[in-house]
C-alpha cells in the first residue's frame, strides 16, 4: 500500500496530526487555499476556501472537483492539475467557476507542487476571486470606449465647425473685401489729380484691404485648408511647411511617397492635426532649426514621421497627464486602429511617429 492510498483527511496517524497542524495555518489566510493529492481529491481545505465553496469542510474533504462543479469547468480544473504534476513547474490560470448557489465566479488560480518526504505529489492551490476586479474592468473599458467615441464625435463637429467658418470668412469676407477693393479703385479714379491726400489716403485703404485679404485667406487656410480637400495630404503638408518656414525660420527637408496620396477624409484631417500639433510643438519648444518629414502610404498603412533637431522631449515631458497636445495627438491616432510613438534626446531632437492602418475596420480603436 503506497502514501496514495492513505485517506488523508480521517486518518488519525501522524499525517492527520500534521493535516490538522497545516490545516490550522492555512485557516489563518482569508484567500481560499486548498490542496489535493495526485488523484485530485481535496486533501486540505481551509476555511476561506470552505466559505468560498459554500459546503463544510467535512462535505468536502476526499471529493473532486466533478463532485461539486459544472464538468466543463471542473475538466480544466483538471486539466492544470495534470498539467503541474507533469510539469512539476508553478501554474496561474484565469478560470471560470460556478459556485454551489450557481453563481459564476471569475478566478485566478495559482498552483505549485508539492512533493511529501515519502515521494508523494501534491498540489497547492491558492485562489483569488477576481469577479469584482474582472466586473471593473469591464466597466472601466466601456467607459473608456464610450469616452473615445465621445471624444472623436465632438472632435468631428469642431471640424466641420471650422470648416463652415472657413468657407464663410473666406466666401463672404473675401467678396465683401474684393468689393471695397474695386470701390477704392473707382474713387481714386474720380479724384483729381492735384487731389494727393485723397488719392494717397485711397491708395493706403486699397493697400490695407490687400493686406486684409491675404489675413482672410490665412484663417481660413489655417481653420481648415481647403486644398486638403482639393490638392490632398502631400501638397497640404508641404505648404504647412513653407508656412512654418516663413513663420519661424526653421527649415526643412521631406520625403513623401507616393506624392499623390489618397486617403479617407476622416485619415487625412487627422494627419493634418497632428502635423499641425507637431509643429506648433516644435515652434514653441524644440529651439530646432530643421524639421524632417517623412510620410509614406501603401496600401496597408499610413506611415508619417517628423523629425526636429531640437533640445529633445524627456520621458517625464511626454507623459505629464496635463500634456494635452500630445494626448489629442495620441487619441486621434489610437481612434484610427493607429499607433503613436513619441521619443526623444537631449540635445538630438524629438521624434513623433504615427501609423494608422488603412482599413476601415480599425475606427473607433481599441479599448
Ligand atoms: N518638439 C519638441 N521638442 C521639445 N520638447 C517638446 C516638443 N514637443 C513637446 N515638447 C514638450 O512636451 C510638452 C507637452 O507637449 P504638449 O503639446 O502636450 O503640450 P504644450 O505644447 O505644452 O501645450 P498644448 O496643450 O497647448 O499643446 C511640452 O510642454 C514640451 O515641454
Ligand atoms: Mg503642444
Amino acid at each position: 500500500m503506497t502514501s496514495a492510498d492513505h485517506e488523508y483527511w480521517d486518518e488519525p496517524d501522524a499525517h492527520g496530526q500534521l493535516n490538522d497542524y497545516l490545516e490550522k495555518i492555512i485557516n489563518s489566510i482569508a484567500t481560499p487555499v486548498l490542496v489535493k493529492d495526485k488523484l485530485h481529491r481535496w486533501v486540505l481545505l481551509n476555511d476561506a476556501c470552505c466559505a468560498f465553496i459554500g459546503r463544510t469542510r467535512e462535505e468536502l474533504r476526499g471529493k473532486t472537483d466533478h463532485d461539486f462543479f459544472p464538468k466543463k469547468q471542473a475538466d480544466v480544473f483538471w486539466d492544470m492539475d495534470n498539467h503541474v504534476l507533469v510539469t512539476k513547474e508553478e501554474h496561474v490560470n484565469e478560470e471560470e467557476l460556478t459556485d454551489t448557489n450557481g453563481v459564476v465566479h471569475s478566478l485566478l488560480t495559482k498552483k505549485n507542487l508539492y512533493v511529501d518526504p515519502s515521494g508523494e505529489p501534491f498540489i497547492v492551490v491558492v485562489i483569488t476571486d477576481i469577479t469584482d476586479r474582472k466586473r471593473y474592468e469591464a466597466a472601466l473599458n466601456e467607459s473608456h470606449r464610450q469616452l473615445r467615441i465621445l471624444s472623436a464625435h465632438t472632435e468631428a463637429m469642431v471640424e466641420k465647425e471650422r470648416t463652415r467658418i472657413a468657407r464663410e470668412v473666406h466666401d463672404e469676407l473675401g467678396q465683401s473685401l474684393t468689393a471695397l477693393k474695386m470701390d477704392c479703385a473707382w474713387l481714386e479714379r474720380r479724384f483729381r489729380e492735384d487731389q494727393t491726400d485723397l488719392r494717397a489716403r485711397t491708395q493706403m485703404m486699397s493697400q490695407l484691404i490687400d493686406d486684409t485679404i491675404i489675413t482672410v485667406r490665412r484663417i481660413a487656410t489655417e481653420l481648415r485648408p481647403e486644398m486638403l480637400d482639393d490638392l490632398g495630404l502631400a501638397a497640404t503638408l508641404e505648404w504647412q511647411l513653407q508656412e512654418f518656414r516663413k513663420r519661424t525660420g526653421i527649415d526643412y527637408t521631406t520625403s513623401i511617397t507616393p506624392k499623390d496620396i489618397r486617403v479617407a477624409d476622416t485619415i487625412s484631417t487627422a494627419v493634418f492635426r497632428v502635423f499641425q500639433e507637431t509643429l506648433t510643438n516644435i515652434a514653441r519648444h524644440a529651439k530646432a532649426t530643421e524639421v524632417d518629414l517623412q510620410l509614406c502610404v501603401d496600401a496597408a498603412m499610413l506611415s508619417m514621421r517628423v523629425h526636429d533637431n531640437g533640445v529633445g522631449i524627456t520621458f517625464e515631458e511626454r507623459n505629464r497627464p496635463t500634456s494635452l497636445g500630445l494626448l489629442g495627438i495620441r487619441e486621434r491616432v489610437d481612434f484610427l486602429g493607429g499607433h503613436t510613438e513619441i521619443s526623444g534626446e537631449p540635445g538630438r531632437g524629438t521624434t513623433v511617429e504615427i501609423r494608422i492602418p488603412l482599413s476601415h475596420s480599425h475606427i473607433g480603436g481599441t479599448p
